[in-house]
Order: C-alpha cells, then structure tokens, then sequence
C-alpha cells in the first residue's frame, strides 16, 4: 500500500516503494496542489492539518482515479508540520456504490407506476355505490387499500433516502405558506384518522409566514409525524398539528411546526435513537405492520436541509410531541420574512 510522509506544504519527506511505483514522480504536482487553498476553498490536505481529527480519511480523485487518503499519525522532525498517510484505491467501490444506490432508486421509482394504478381500482371498486358487494368483499378491499398506503408510504419512504445516501437529495425552495403545508398534508391522512376513529386537526395563528423551501418535502416531513402519531395512538385519541412564529421583541425569529399526539409516548432512554435510520423504539404499531424505522431519519435530513432543527417531547403513556423549528430572517425592513437560502447536495 502506497505510504507517504507528507509536509504541510505538500512536500513528500519520505515515500515507501509502493508510493513511487503507483505514484512516480507526479505526486508532488498534485499534493502541492492539495496544499493550497483554491478559489478560497481550502486543499484536501489542508484537512489533515487544520481539522485533523475531523478528517481522518478523505475520498480523493487522483489521476483519474479515487483514493481513499488515511492519516495514519503526525509525524515530528521534519522541516515542517508533517503527516503520515496512506493512499488505498477505493476507484472500483466507490463506482459500485453509486451504481447500485442508483440502480436501488431506478427500481423503487419504478414500483409506484403499478401501485398507483392498484390503488385506482380498488378506489374505484369500493366507490361503487351501486354494486351491491358483500360486507365481507368490502372489509377486505378495504384491508388491500389500507396496505396498499403503506406499501406506497414505504415505497416514498426509500426513494427519499436512497436520494440522501447518494447524495442526490437535491431540493428547490421557494417562499412557502406554512399554512398550506399543513392543510395538505392533514387533508392526505384525514382518511385514515377517520377510520381509525382518531380525531386529527391542524391550527395556526393568522399571521402563519412564509420561509424560503420546498413545498413537497416539508409536507413529506409533516406527514411521517402525523403518520407516526396515527401508528402509535389509541382509538378515540387526538392528533394536532400547528404552527406558530416565536419572536425577539418584534421580529419573527423561528416558525414552530409541532405535531402532538395522545399516544402511548416513547420511553426516554429511547428518545435519542429515533432519530438514526432504522432504528425503531420498542412501540409496537397499533395498526398495519411496522416501517421501516427510516421515517424520522428522513424528516431530520429535510428539517435540517432547511437551516432548522427537530426535537421531541414523549411521555410514555401520555402523548408525544414532535416541534420542528424553522429559521424566520426578517430582510430589511421590507416586512417580508424569509428564511435564510440553503443550498442541499
Ligand atoms: N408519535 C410517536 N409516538 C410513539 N412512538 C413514536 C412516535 N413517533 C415515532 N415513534 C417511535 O420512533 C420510531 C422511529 O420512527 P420512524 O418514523 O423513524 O420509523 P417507523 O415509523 O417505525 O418506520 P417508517 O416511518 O420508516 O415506516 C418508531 O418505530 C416508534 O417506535
Ligand atoms: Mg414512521
């Protein structure tokens, strides 16, 4: 394995035979390049001096090819700050990775086309007033309904984050009506309250703003927590969701979203891993099976793609709350509130 010692100035101090064979004498071409700061944005080599422990191995093109750089330790006695890295050719990995979250998010795209139109006709079935279908024809349509909506929840669910792992999570934003949001995405579950005999509102205050992002994910976010709450809350139980401006003096400073449950609640020493992919507390759904523990994980990546934060309040047997905060930047004294423009990858 190619092995260097590296000055901060991008000067090779001492190479290993491997280093040399793979690399010959045009490393020092582009470690000095890595040494520098381009266009103000800093060399990959700079990490390992500047952020070290942070950068412990980076993904560099090299001649064509990808590298995985490792620090392997800092090294005294030279004319310079100098590390010691090794340089392992990750070039065949990293192009099966992206093939294959590429290929993962060609089929889960492709999934939805037969569904929706599995959910069509069975919409249609079950609209027929006329047809005089048996009672029990009717339940289990409505049973095959129900799981279709999951199917194509989870479906959704692993588009988004087959996006977010390759790094195709890339959303516009505009000025949205919080307000909009929210009715959209509690007229998309209403259906689903109703039948489960669960009592599911949205309130804002009239003065409800608009921040700077994408209508489509904030209503996805909004959605996996409502959805959540329609899982983990009992019958007859009450599900609302709201928005409202936190201000400094006068200005608006944040908008928070929060969807409130009186569900069974999640156990504290639970409550931190929620947030990570896969990972389900020990609840169990009162009703469809269980997700895939991606939910959350997903609203987490697109609250923060927004410049907010997400946290949660839970007592077991009592309810949970799920408050998104959303940055409100007050421009001027135009009396148009954005929030400020982020940029996704
Ligand atoms: N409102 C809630 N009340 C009680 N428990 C909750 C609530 N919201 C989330 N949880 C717990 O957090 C876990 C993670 O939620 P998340 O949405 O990430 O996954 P999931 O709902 O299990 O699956 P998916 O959303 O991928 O279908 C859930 O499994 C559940 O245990
Ligand atoms: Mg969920």
């Amino acid at each position: 394995m190619p092995v260097a010692i590296v000055n901060d100035h991008g000067g090779v101090e001492w190479q290993n035979g491997a280093f040399e064979t793979t690399f010959g004498s045009d490393a020092k071409d582009w470690l000095n390049a890595g040494a520098r700061a381009v266009g103000g944005e800093r060399g990959w080599l700079q990490d390992f001096f500047m952020d070290g422990d942070e950068h412990r191995a980076i993904d560099v093109e090299i001649e064509g090819r990808t590298f995985r750089v490792e620090r392997i330790m800092t090294a005294d006695g030279y004319s310079a700050p100098a590390v010691a890295l090794w340089f392992e050719d990750v070039t065949n990995e990293r192009q099966m990775e992206q093939s294959k979250s590429d290929f993962t998010a060609q089929i889960v795209h492709d999934l939805r086309g037969p569904l929706s139109g599995i959910q069509g006709t069975l919409e249609f079935v079950l609209s027929q007033e006329g047809a005089k279908l048996d009672s029990m024809y009717t339940d289990l349509l409505t049973e095959a309904q129900r799981e279709s909506e999951r199917m194509m929840g989870l479906i959704s669910e692993l588009l988004d984050f087959s996006k977010i792992e390759s790094g195709n999570f890339v959303m516009e934003k505009e000025p949205v009506r919080v307000a909009g949001v929210l009715k959209r995405a509690v007229r998309s579950l209403q259906q689903v309250a109703g039948r489960d005999e669960i009592f599911l509102m949205s309130a804002h205050g009239r003065d409800a703003p608009q921040v700077i992002g994408n209508v489509e994910k904030l209503t996805q976010a909004i959605i996996n927590l409502v959805s959540n709450s329609l899982k983990f809350t009992p019958k007859k139980g009450l599900i609302s969701v709201g928005a409202q401006i936190v201000r400094n003096g006068d200005l608006p400073e944040s908008l928070v979203i929060t969807v409130t449950d009186s569900g069974m609640g999640i156990k504290a020493a639970e409550v931190q891993q929620i947030w990570e992919k896969y990972k389900q507390s020990g609840n169990k759904s009162l009703r469809g099976g269980g997700g895939t523990g991606l939910g959350l994980y997903i609203v987490k990546q697109i609250v923060e793609a927004h410049g907010g934060e997400v946290t949660v309040a839970s007592l077991e047997g009592i309810g949970t709350s799920m408050v998104i905060k959303l940055p409100v930047k007050k421009t001027s004294d135009t009396g148009i509130t954005t929030s400020p423009r982020l940029t996704t990858s």
